[in-house]
């Protein structure tokens, strides 16, 4: 499974890609607008940023709801690196930009993934990855994970190439569950990642061993 990192903060990017595990990036307006990053020019600059950190695969999102504003964007956005892979949102005139941009070979991400259906519109417009919302769906009392299950599974039996891409995770479980089901990525926040670390009897073996050998070295 791939993992991402989902969110605009620099340092935070740098400290997964320094683990050595990060194989892309997300970002979404509201990320952006958290490191109070603002106008089309600091932006851009701030996605190139990015893709100077990481070898590959972060995901711009596009502002426009409308097919032109939309294109208009992307096409921008994909101008900025080679890396990055535009966001669009799973509405109508969405669905009309993603099999344009399929045929312009420039990768997507549809977002705003909440039913197996759209799911479905999704890979049949060729997009690159699809973004089920899993911590979304369990705040409102609907099962996330099951969704991500779907999708596997309806891509599975048709041999879709769009991945899918485990989004709002929102601890490690959500992550173990994702790679249990075979989601293709999953993105994550920094805490969720470094997360995956922790075991106590980890902790606690390390610091054996490690009186072990000093006490045997007469230290
Ligand atoms: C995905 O691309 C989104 O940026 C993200 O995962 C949304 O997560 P949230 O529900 O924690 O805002």
């Amino acid at each position: 499974m791939k993992f991402f990192i989902d969110t605009a903060n620099l340092s935070e990017i740098r400290e997964a890609y320094d683990l050595g595990v990060l194989d892309g990036v997300t970002t979404n307006p509201s990320l952006m607008a958290k490191e109070g990053i603002t106008g089309d020019e600091n932006v851009k600059a701030h996605y190139k940023a990015i893709c100077d950190i990481v070898d590959d695969k972060v995901s711009a999102e596009v502002i426009a709801t409308d097919y032109e504003g939309m294109i208009r964007e992307g096409k921008e956005l994909a101008k900025i690196d080679d890396k990055i892979v535009v966001k669009i949102p799973m509405i109508r005139d969405g669905v009309k930009a993603l099999k344009y941009f399929k045929s312009e070979g420039i990768r997507t991400n549809c977002t705003l993934i909440f039913s197996s259906g759209q799911a479905l519109l999704a890979a049949k417009a060729g997009a690159s990855y699809v973004s089920p919302f899993i911590g979304r769906l369990d705040d409102i009392s609907y099962d996330g994970l099951e969704l991500i299950g779907q999708i596997v599974h309806i891509y599975g039996n048709y041999g879709y190439e769009t991945e899918v891409l485990a989004a709002s995770i929102r601890h490690t479980m959500h992550l173990i569950k994702c790679a249990e089901i075979g989601a293709d990525v999953a993105t994550c926040p920094l805490k969720v990642i470094t997360g995956l670390l922790k075991h106590p009897l980890t902790d606690s073996g390390l610091a054996q061993f490690l009186a072990d050998h000093a006490k045997a070295a007469g230290k």
